[in-house]
């Protein structure tokens, strides 16, 4: 097997991505209904979303919140040319680009910053930076939340879990899961005031860090 960048595989998957995601992720639904009830607690101005995919996210944002405007960053052209035709009836309040948000050239704040299942094709060490970067980049009060696949914390919970297990051996080698203890760990670390798990099924969960409000 020849090793592929993670944009070369996510440029191949891009044309059938939509079709496969909803088996491969149970209650894909549900966990972008949590991301925008969270956003929706304090509506944003300016929303960062991270790994943007074909922009099922940003658009239920978009759809969700009128005041929005959405800056999405994804790494795979093939990718973003999709999310480019999905969000184009919104396209005054979106601006795709390609970058790697392992190290993301950011500008200005934002109110909210969102990542739907892309944080775990990251090293923990990158995800660590990332969290630290992210901050620099939240107003006072605004919110990050990171949905994803996390790593079990003790493998005696997968007599309970069901969640399907990626047959691609490219999937498999794009994927960096760590526990849901180390990323809220981590958001500590990087200044986060508070911090929760704010839904769980299985190993895919919703964690919610707030930036503390200016005083
Ligand atoms: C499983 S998809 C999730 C897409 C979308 N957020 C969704 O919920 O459907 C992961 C996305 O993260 C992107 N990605 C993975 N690693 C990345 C990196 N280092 N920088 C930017 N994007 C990355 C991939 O290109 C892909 O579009």
């Amino acid at each position: 097997m020849t090793a592929r960048t993670v944009a070369e595989h996510f440029d191949a998957w891009a044309a059938r991505y939509d079709a496969e995601i909803h088996d491969q992720v149970p209650r894909y639904d549900e966990i972008h209904d949590t991301v925008v009830q969270l956003l929706s607690l304090r509506p944003p101005h300016r929303v960062l979303d991270l790994g943007t995919g074909t922009g099922m996210t940003a658009l239920r944002i978009l759809e969700a919140l009128p005041e929005a405007k959405v800056v999405g960053l994804d790494v795979s052209h093939e990718m973003l040319d999709r999310a480019r035709q999905r969000l184009r009836a919104h396209r005054r309040r979106v601006q795709l680009r390609t970058a790697n948000i392992a190290a993301p050239d950011l500008d200005g704040l934002y109110d909210a910053i969102v990542s739907v299942l892309a944080i775990h094709h990251l090293w923990a060490d990158e995800k660590r930076h990332l969290f630290s970067r992210l901050w620099d980049h939240l107003s006072p009060g605004g919110i990050l939340v990171v949905a994803d696949a996390f790593q079990h914390a003790s493998s005696r919970l997968l007599e309970l879990y069901d969640y399907p297990r990626p047959e691609d051996p490219h999937e498999a080698e794009h994927d960096h899961l760590d526990t849901a203890y180390d990323h809220l760990a981590w958001l500590i670390a990087a200044g986060f005031a508070s911090v929760d798990v704010a839904w769980k099924y299985e190993d895919v969960g919703v964690l919610v860090a707030w930036k503390a409000d200016r005083r």
